[in-house]
């Protein structure tokens, strides 16, 4: 793979999106060609997977089930988009991976990793981001901003304790993983940025070759 993929992870509230746009602006300006990608979602069939996941349900929906369509979603996303893109020598900005199903199936539903690990091989391949940046929020600090962006979809409506859960899985991740940097999304927004901006550009610095 000739360009990288850098994962964006967190919570609902931690600020993924600005984080996102931040990200995209710095390594175009390094003359990069970046593709914004989100999971589940990124392609047609993904985002109906998306829409599908997120419905509050009149009838519960199995944690397999749940399980299987972020990797169903997956499977497309990396297929016809991440992969292209990367062999094209593109750079692909992940709005969420892997680790977030690690973390809300594996963490926050208590599927144990027995269980994910069959899904992961069939999917992933081996594939792995090339750096993750964790935005840490406190998760009701998390939900009340999320909150305030309209109606709750069903895996917002869950309990706190199914978050705190989430973020302790996505913590453990980080400490376990040399590619991983965790960020400290509950200080100020501009501090927030330039934490990004750092770790971006340091990985920049090791990774595009000089002109
Ligand atoms: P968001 O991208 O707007 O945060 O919405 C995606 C939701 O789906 C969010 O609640 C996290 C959840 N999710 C999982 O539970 N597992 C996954 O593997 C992925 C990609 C997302």
């Amino acid at each position: 793979m000739k360009g990288k993929f850098i994962v964006i992870e967190g919570l609902e509230g931690a600020g993924k999106s600005s984080a996102i746009a931040c990200i995209k602006a710095l390594i175009s300006a390094r003359g990069i060609d970046v593709v914004t990608t989100r999971e589940p979602g990124g392609t047609p069939m993904a985002e109906a997977i998306r829409e599908c996941v997120k419905h509050p349900w009149q009838e519960d929906v199995a944690v397999e089930t749940e399980l299987m369509l972020m990797y169903a979603a997956r499977a497309q996303l990396l297929n016809n988009v991440v992969w292209p893109a990367l062999a094209r020598g593109s750079w692909v900005i992940g709005d969420r991976h892997d680790w977030s199903s690690l973390a809300y199936q594996g963490g926050g539903r208590e599927i144990p990793d027995a269980i994910i690990e069959p899904l992961r091989t069939i999917t992933l391949k081996g594939f792995c981001a090339d750096l993750t940046l964790y935005l840490d929020v406190d998760p009701a600090k998390g939900l009340q901003r999320a909150a305030t962006r309209g109606a709750l979809d069903r895996i917002e409506l869950e309990k706190l304790s199914f978050f705190e859960r989430t973020r302790a899985r996505y913590l453990a991740l980080a400490e376990a993983d040399p590619n991983a940097v965790v960020i400290d999304s509950m200080q100020p927004m501009e501090r927030v940025h330039r934490d990004v901006e750092q770790h971006i550009n340091s990985f920049m610095d090791n990774h595009v070759p000089l002109a």
